[in-house]
């Protein structure tokens, strides 16, 4: 394998955790000396510290810094899982990396989190069903509705192609599961789904169903380990415009989920009984799951059209089903129960361009 560092940014979240923790675990074996992880504060940094990579301690809405981390550290390749909603991120660890591209010569690599929710009615895309190798970007570009994501997703593939970085975008769809971060182990639905219940003492849904695009947390965390591998193996990997990957492993209907878990909560005597009830309102749901309120019913309603039987052969073989996810909720109880860290930050960029 080519001796290129990489840098894991969102190294204290969820995803970011994830994915560090599997490029360091016996399957991946990546060598520690290669490995940064970027975090946001002092004792998130402290937390990674047992881990034996570089931790670098950043605001990646700050250029400078963000500039002077890539090339001093020498990063080949960013694997940015800190937001999909802020495009200044991705465009700061971009134009990073194009300097280094510049100095060196070398190849670098950005490999963006996305996120799939989108690609719905809901979510307002008109173009029906997207798979890997699409031209997302152009139908994207065309569509120019101003949806934050795909906004996002436009801007870097462009930014990437002026600088000669290579860009890959990672669809990555509903996630579930306990991370293997050294930091955040909970993702957004289920866990603010089950606060919210605890709450309220009921579970709720809204009144139309979801097909979501899903994944468990430790398959997502092996897809980013297989496309950094095949990069380190010097495989020419479809990039730019048709370097959009769905890392989607099946289908998840939020109801039957809502179910799952008000059975699990009434098991547990955490709500009054386990009949789900419909919210009774956005602004209700909204504020009881701490979401912001254009996004909330398209987080837990979404139909969402991704082919992902037959995607690029990355080799992926998750080992999540819906039948899987079904039978954890317990589980998910559990860990919500002993992991909870508070409000997200993952809508903040929203909230300030409000
Ligand atoms: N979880 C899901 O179900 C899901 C599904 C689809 C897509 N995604 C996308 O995947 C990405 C990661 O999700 P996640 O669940 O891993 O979120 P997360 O747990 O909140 O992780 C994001 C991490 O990035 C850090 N961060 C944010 N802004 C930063 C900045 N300016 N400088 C430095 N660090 C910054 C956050 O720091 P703090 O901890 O200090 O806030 C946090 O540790 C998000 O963009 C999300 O939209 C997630």
């Amino acid at each position: 394998m080519t001796d290129l560092n990489i840098l894991v940014t969102g190294g204290a979240g969820y995803i970011g955790g994830s994915v560090v923790a599997a490029l360091l675990s016996g399957n991946a074996h990546f060598p520690k000396k290669n490995l940064f992880a970027a975090v946001r504060t002092e004792e998130q940094a402290q937390s990674l510290q047992s881990l034996g990579i570089k931790v670098l301690q950043l605001n990646l809405q700050n250029e400078q810094e963000v500039a002077e981390a890539v090339l001093q550290n020498e990063i080949d390749i960013v694997v940015q899982t800190a937001s999909s909603i802020d495009a200044r991120l991705a465009v700061n660890l971009i134009s990073a990396l194009g300097k280094r591209r510049e100095a060196t010569g070398k190849d670098t690599y950005h490999i963006h989190s996305s996120v799939t929710t989108g690609y719905s009615k809901e979510g307002g895309w008109p173009y029906g069903t997207v798979k890997d190798g699409d031209l997302v970007y152009k139908l994207e570009k065309e569509l120019n509705d101003g949806f934050p994501i795909r906004k996002t997703n436009t801007i870097i593939t462009e930014l990437a192609k002026e600088q000669g970085v290579t860009n890959l975008i990672v669809g990555v769809p509903f996630v579930y599961g306990t991370g293997t971060g050294n930091w955040k182990k909970l993702s957004q639905n289920i866990p603010a789904t089950i606060k919210a219940s605890i709450a309220l003492k009921t579970v709720y849904k809204f009144d139309e169903d979801s097909k979501f695009a899903a994944v468990h947390i430790s398959d997502l965390a092996e897809y980013y380990v297989l496309i950094v591998k095949k990069i380190l193996q010097g495989e020419k990997l479809p990039s730019g415009e048709e370097g959009y990957y769905f890392a989607v492993a099946h289908d998840a209907s939020w109801w039957a989920l809502a179910q799952g878990l008000a059975d699990a909560l009434s098991a547990r005597g955490l709500v009054t009984d386990p009949e789900v009830r419909f919210w009774p309102s956005d602004d209700m749901a909204a504020e009881a799951l701490e979401l912001p309120r254009q996004f909330v019913r398209l987080m837990h309603t979404a139909v969402v059209t991704i082919d992902y039987k037959n995607g690029y052969p990355l080799g992926w073989q998750p080992k999540w089903d819906q039948k899987r996810l079904l039978a954890s909720m317990d589980e998910e109880v559990a860990a919500t129960l002993q992991y909870d860290k508070g409000r997200t930050s993952l809508f903040d960029a929203l909230n300030a361009e409000n």
